[in-house]
């Protein structure tokens, strides 16, 4: 099969993160804690090991911040639900995922909060338009780096600027960013980064983290609570992190593969594997210029864009019959459809229908992709 579906979930991963799984799994899978036998106590220190790596990575302020999570909607869901109380204003855009869209709207529709979406322009946010939609009561701006509908890159480090002059929080979804576009938690104000572990940091399914920053202190909630390995005296969940928001068994295993990714990527550098993802898909945007009936969605920058991008179809077909042909005549997988985020879809005009959307990873080659062109190339000739 040739894989373009890297941005839902990345496959294959790279060797060393089989390689991990497979040795980890069958030497060192023991319930992590601090006061338990040996394993455990070599469990809670990959653990461990895992939060430095990610420390470094994106430089944040110290491990403990680190909270690993089952995917990047459970991280949004632990920052969101743990952060707004009754009243807060929050500030969100078009181009959100569910996972960021649905617990704001379900605040919204519970009357706890308000929220405002600001609408993006090509896919992209003016961080004027942030500015102008944050009030005296606005706690929260919630947002993507990168929509993992158009591979648009968010100018985050301007609307940092603007969030902390605000004294809101900001909290980033770096779903589609976390592993091709560098993150330096220390330069840019960014509160809360959460993402997953199984797309760009080439972790398995089940993985993800949440980075909670020093402005967050006192601010955020569990909002799951249970044992942590330790401390099990305490009728209330320890106070220190990052066991105050991780309760429950970890996913130890997951984790163990995702520090593998994270070095994998660390050697050689977000911005080569984006490089790699962006010039396969300028071929696409190439062949898109010069074919009749297909678009590109969404402003085409390769300079920022990531690996990720939407066309918008011909008018004789939908996209999800090109992505049902594509699967069983050409084995290509692509995803069509509305990709979890309708807001921005019914901006493009593409909705309820969506679009094709393709997304190659580090693995994929050249001649994949034009395997792939030919194939859009027959189709389009056969439906006339
Ligand atoms: C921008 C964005 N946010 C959040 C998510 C949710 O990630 P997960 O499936 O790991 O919960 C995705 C998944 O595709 C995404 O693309």
């Amino acid at each position: 099969m040739i894989y373009l579906d890297n941005a839902a979930t990345s496959f294959p991963k790279p060797e060393p993160v089989y390689q991990t799984l497979d040795r980890f799994a069958r030497t060192s899978l023991a319930n992590p804690g601090r006061a338990g036998h040996r394993m455990a106590i070599a469990a809670e220190q990959s653990l461990d090991a895992a939060r430095h790596a990610l420390n470094q990575f994106f430089r944040g302020e110290a491990p403990e911040r680190w909270i690993f999570t089952m995917n990047c909607t459970d991280g949004l869901n632990l920052a969101i639900k743990g952060i707004v109380q009754p009243g807060d204003h929050v500030v969100t855009t078009d181009l959100e995922h569910n996972s960021i869209s649905r617990p704001l709207r379900a605040l919204e529709k519970a009357g706890v909060i308000t929220v405002t979406r600001v609408a993006s322009e090509a896919g992209y946010v003016d961080p004027a338009a942030i500015r102008r939609a944050i009030t005296p009561r606005t706690t929260l701006v919630a947002m993507t780096h990168a929509s993992n509908v158009l591979g648009t890159v968010q100018a985050v480090e301007a609307i940092a600027t603007i969030v902390r002059e605000s004294g809101a929080l900001f909290l980033v979804d770096a779903a589609q960013s976390a592993g091709v576009v560098p993150i330096d938690l220390r330069a840019t104000a960014i509160d809360v980064l959460a993402f997953p572990g199984h797309k760009a940091l080439y972790g398995p399914t089940g993985t993800g983290a949440v980075y909670v920053g020093p402005r967050t202190d006192g601010r955020i909630r569990p909002w799951r609570e249970g044992g942590t390995g330790g401390d099990s005296s305490s009728p209330t969940q320890p106070a220190h992190l990052p066991y105050s928001l991780e309760g429950g068994t970890p996913n130890v295993l997951g984790v163990a593969g995702l520090a593998a990714g994270i070095a994998w990527v660390a050697d050689r550098g977000p911005d080569a594997l984006r490089r790699h993802e962006v010039d396969l898909l300028q071929r696409v945007v190439d062949w898109v210029e010069d074919s009749d009936g297909w678009r590109i969605a969404g402003r085409w920058d390769p300079v920022t864009h990531v690996g990720a991008l939407s066309l918008t179809v011909p008018e004789s077909l939908t996209p999800q019959d090109i992505g049902a042909i594509l699967d069983t005549s050409f084995d290509i997988a692509v995803r069509p459809g509305l990709h979890c985020a309708p807001y921005i879809h019914r901006t493009l005009g593409t909705f309820p229908d969506g679009t094709l959307r393709l997304s190659p990873g580090p693995f994929t080659t050249a001649d994949e992709i034009a395997v792939f062109l030919h194939a859009l190339s027959e189709i389009t000739t056969a439906v006339g």
